[in-house]
This record gives structure tokens, sequence and C-alpha cells, in this order.
């Protein structure tokens, strides 16, 4: 089958995406502490982007005659990013350190992605992975300066 590693990949993020959005969603709710009137819209900022994500993924797969996971089942048996119940346990800096995490996680899948798609010749999809990982990125930029780290992108 034409594109089967590059579809793999498309699904994988369709289940991540989708679990992604709701940690964002988790930390968007269960957030206290100073920088919380910045912090709590800007999670808005981030599931959006997310979300839009995951809609060009999964639209990507349909388009090369996949079929995405499109149940909240299929996502939880699916993703690989891990979940815990809502709690306060958590200081703001322990929330932003778990999105640093599983962003990392995300851009990984991307990188993958990119190497798949370059060696099965889908060059179209290959640019889709190649912005996405570039915007995941930045993500990781911008939390890690508010953490006040260096990206580590490269580490
Ligand atoms: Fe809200």
């Amino acid at each position: 089958m034409k594109y089967a590693k590059t579809k793999e990949v498309l699904n994988q993020l369709v289940a991540d995406l989708s679990q992604m959005s709701m940690v964002i969603h988790q930390t968007h709710w269960y957030m206290r502490g100073e920088g919380f009137l910045t912090l709590h819209p800007m999670m808005d900022d981030f599931m959006d982007d997310v979300n839009d994500q995951l809609d060009v993924v999964s639209e990507r797969l349909i388009t090369l005659d996949g079929a995405p996971y499109s149940t909240l089942q299929e996502m939880a048996d699916h993703t690989e990013i891990t979940d815990e119940p809502g709690n306060w346990d958590h200081s703001m800096q322990e929330r932003l350190a778990i999105l640093v995490k599983d962003y990392r996680y995300l851009a990984d899948l991307y990188q993958k992605g990119i190497e798949v798609s370059g060696e099965e010749g889908d060059d179209a999809t290959q640019d889709i992975f190649i912005g996405f990982k570039a915007a995941t990125e930045k993500r990781i930029w911008m939390i890690q300066a508010h953490l006040g780290k260096a990206p580590e992108i490269d580490a």
C-alpha cells in the first residue's frame, strides 16, 4: 500500500493531538498561582493550534484514502501521551513542564513523519509535518522561556 507508514504516523498524530488538546484543557482549568491571568487565556491559543493541526492531519489522512480515529475511546487506546485525573497538586511550573514534555514528544513524532513521508515520496504530507514541527518547537521555546530555560530543541 502506497504511503502506508506515512498514514500510520498521521493516525498516531490524530490520537496524540486529540489527547494533547485534553491535556492543555486540563492545564487551562487546573492552574492556580502567579501568571494565571495571562497563562489561562494563553492555553486557549495553544488548544486552537493543536485542534487546527488535528483537523489538517486527519483530513490529509482521509485524502490518502485512510480512516482517522474518531472516537474518544480510539484516541485513549492509541495515544502515547499520558494523562492523570485533574488535581490541584501541581504548581504552575510543573504543569507547564508537562506541556513541554508532551510537545517534545509531538515534535519527535512530526520528525518521524518527515522521515517516513520522505522515504515514501509523499512530499505534500512531508510539507505539513515540517510546518507543524516548527510550530511545535516554537511552543516549546515559548514555555521554556517562561520557565527561565533555554529551548533545548537540539539537546
Ligand atoms: Fe476557558
